[in-house]
């Protein structure tokens, strides 16, 4: 039995993570530390006193606080990175891949020193080499450690199914698969709106320009930026990962998980179904797959061995 309040910590409080301070305080998940480099150290701390400020109204109690110092993760339940640079236009995932590295090896010495029992939700681009990274660096057990992408790239088919067919979101339910760049697998064979299935009332071309576009969702969104990556989708995404494992909900989410056997996969991190509950990733429930299927997993899986290899750890 867990007594007192839980404890959240951010690495990184740009865009992303000041979302996920906002979300984990109005859902009351626990106190939440947002940790930044120490030259936006203070920019952190008015960002945490601004939603200390935003509490009456939003009728939360939690306490957010803003630092440069790892001590002050200390005894995290769960850490979720940000941190990073983001992808700006024209950049593709991988050329982020030096910087990241770098950047996520720091993280993960730290969260390992200070939060060694912490759920780990890894959110920095490109994602499926970044939480491969973090997991190596600290060498936690499996179950602790998980990327978000699944969880975004799965909302966003279920929010174009939506949208194309003026249905309610909630309704659609449908997976997505693999790597976290554009030759993800959407599942249309196994998407359904209210139990009927997605392939009995969308046509197949509009099946294929919807797959598409949640393949190329990420680009989409960084274009009309002009500056930056997506923001809401992926916090509030990291966040019912996060919830998840807190409540001990199980909810069913994709995630990048290592998979060792699964689907083929031998040491790497891809997306595929996980229950997350108190344990952390508690189960990879694997889909009997067609020939078509399987063959477009093996191609994601391809390229996110080609960008691990690269990562050369
Ligand atoms: N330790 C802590 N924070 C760091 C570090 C570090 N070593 N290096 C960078 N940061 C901080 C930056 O100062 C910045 O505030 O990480 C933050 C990242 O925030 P943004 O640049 O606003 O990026 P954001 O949009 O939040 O995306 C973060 O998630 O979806 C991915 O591609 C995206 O990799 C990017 C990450």
């Amino acid at each position: 039995m867990h007594h007192g309040r839980r404890k959240i910590a951010l690495i990184g409080g740009g865009q992303i993570g000041q979302i996920l301070a906002m979300l984990a305080a109005e859902k009351e998940l626990g106190d939440v530390v947002v940790l930044e480099i120490p030259e936006l150290e203070n920019p952190a701390k008015g960002k945490a006193l601004d939603l200390m400020e935003m509490a009456p109204h939003g009728n939360y109690d939690a306490n957010i606080t803003g630092t440069s110092n790892y001590k002050d993760i200390a005894g995290a339940d769960v850490v979720i990175v940000t941190a990073g640079k983001p992808r700006q236009a024209g950049m593709t995932r991988e050329d982020l891949l030096a910087v990241n590295i770098k950047i996520i090896t720091e993280v993960a010495n730290g969260v390992k020193a200070n939060a060694p029992n912490a759920f780990c939700i890894i959110v920095t681009n490109p994602l499926d080499a970044m939480v491969y990274v973090f997991h190596k660096v600290t060498g936690f057990p499996k179950k602790q450690v998980v990327g978000m992408a699944g969880a975004l790239d799965a909302g966003r088919w279920r929010a174009f199914i939506a949208m194309e067919l003026g249905v309610s979101v909630t309704d659609v339910a449908g997976t997505v698969l693999g790597g976290h760049g554009p030759d993800m697998v959407p599942l249309p064979r196994l998407t359904t709106v209210g139990g009927v299935p997605l392939t009995e009332i969308a046509t197949k071309e509009q099946i294929d320009r919807l797959a598409t576009r949640t393949r190329e969702a990420g680009t989409e969104i960084v274009k009309l930026f002009g500056k930056g990556s997506a923001f809401f989708s992926p916090a509030y995404s990291a966040i019912t990962m996060a919830e998840s494992y807190l409540k001990d909900k199980k909810r069913v989410i994709p995630s990048a998980a290592l998979c060792e056997g699964e689907y083929g996969v031998k040491g790497l991190f891809i997306g595929v179904p996980c229950l997350i509950g108190k344990n952390g990733i508690e189960k990879i429930f694997e889909i009997k797959l067609e020939a078509d299927e399987k063959a477009l997993l093996e191609k994601t899986i391809g390229s996110v061995k080609k960008t691990v290899e690269e990562c050369k750890m």
